[in-house]
């Protein structure tokens, strides 16, 4: 079994932070997106990984290596343009060889443990009407943002569609395939659809089609699309709930650390309070401030004279004397100041190398 990772793309929903860093690379709970990907391939016993990377790539090749750091072994696809998740396949051919193949978009998370999921791929393989592909479902609140399965009174697939305006369901297909083999006859044979993609959705669609069993699986855990501002702070309050208390940088006696906290090597809390769930990263300085829970302060930041909540501040970053930030995305390199005392509350999306002076 093979794993191909898509991390191309655009990340049109992510501006402005997108235009300057991949949006599988933006971290949660201070780790890229991307890296919990690969760790639960790895977890499931998936070690040879393709990835497919577009605009971005020496950025993701930087970030992930040759896949070692991971227990892996990586080989880069590149793809000229995101042209669709079954373009993906298609130009990932000579890689996936004859294997069965897990496909994860890469700006997806999951919960649950992806062993599970393939263990019962290659069992039903074993079994009568062998399927050869399996999708995995979540009911959502909100169909038309993602692909949408259709599935008879025996909870048999018969249809599939991309975002649609008049969801026939509420079941979407989490960015987690199985795949055997005959995939890349399905990506062949279908055309692009209105704007302009070879979609896997189509891709399964023509092989229930053709008459082959399209297996479905039904996702219990929590599962999040980044690729918007809020789910990507929920993904950082999921994952921060996770981490195991460790204080490895200092804490002087005049501050406070509450509940499940990660104070990184390197890091400074002086005079401050800090609540978790939070993570603290490496060589960042927290002085005379307030960083409550779901909060994950990037390397190198610093906070001072703040208070800052529910918010991901990414590496190198710095805080001055900002009353209230909460449910913020700020990108790397940026300097959030005030210069008058007066009260001010900020919600801020911003992208890397920016200047804000609240006056
Ligand atoms: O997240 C689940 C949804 O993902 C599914 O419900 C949809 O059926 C599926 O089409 C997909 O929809 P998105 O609109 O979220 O896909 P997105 O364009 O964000 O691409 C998903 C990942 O694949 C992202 O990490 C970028 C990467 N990608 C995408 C395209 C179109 C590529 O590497 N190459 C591409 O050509």
């Amino acid at each position: 079994m093979k794993a191909l990772i898509l991390a191309g793309g655009a990340g049109t929903r992510l501006r402005p932070i997108t235009y300057t860093r991949a949006k599988q690379l933006v971290p949660v709970a201070n780790r890229p997106i991307l890296f919990y990907g690969i760790d639960s391939m790895v977890a499931a016993g998936i070690t040879d990984i393709g990835v497919i990377v577009g605009d971005t790539a020496a950025e993701v090749r930087e970030a992930l290596g040759d896949g070692s750091g991971f227990g892996a072994s990586i080989t880069y696809l590149p793809q000229d343009a995101p042209l669709g998740l079954a373009h993906c396949v298609l130009i990932a051919r000579d890689f996936l060889g004859d294997d069965d193949f897990v496909m994860y978009l890469g700006d997806n998370l999951l919960e649950q443990d992806l062993g599970a999921f393939v263990d019962a791929f290659e069992t039903a393989q074993g079994g009568a009407d062998p399927p050869v592909a399996q999708i995995l479902l979540k009911q959502v609140p909100d169909p038309h943002r993602f692909g949408i399965a259709e599935l008879d009174g025996d909870g048999h697939v018969v249809s599939l569609v991309e975002k649609p305006q008049d969801p026939p369901s509420d079941l979407a297909l989490v960015g987690v395939y199985l795949f055997d083999p005959t995939i890349h006859e399905a990506v062949r044979a279908i055309a692009p659809s209105e704007r302009g993609e070879l979609e896997i959705t189509d891709a399964i669609q023509w092989l229930i089609d053709a008459g082959h069993r399209v297996r479905t699986e039904l996702l219990t855990g929590w599962w999040i699309d980044t690729g918007k501002l809020t789910p990507l702070l929920e993904a950082n309050r999921l994952l921060l709930e996770k981490i195991e208390p460790r204080i490895d940088g200092k804490v002087d006696d005049e501050s406070t650390i509450d509940g499940r906290v990660v104070v990184e090597e390197g890091a400074e809390v002086v005079g401050s309070t800090v609540r978790g769930p939070a993570v603290i990263g490496a060589g960042a300085r927290v002085i005379d401030s307030f960083v409550g829970p779901f909060s994950a302060i990037g390397p190198d930041c610093q906070i001072v004279g703040s208070e800052i909540e529910h918010s991901v501040v990414m590496e190198g970053s710095q805080v001055l004397h900002i009353p209230r930030l909460g449910d913020s995305l700020i990108g790397r390199e940026t300097v959030i100041s005030r210069s008058r005392r007066r009260p001010a509350s900020l919600r801020l999306m911003i992208g890397d190398h920016c200047q804000v002076d609240v006056e």
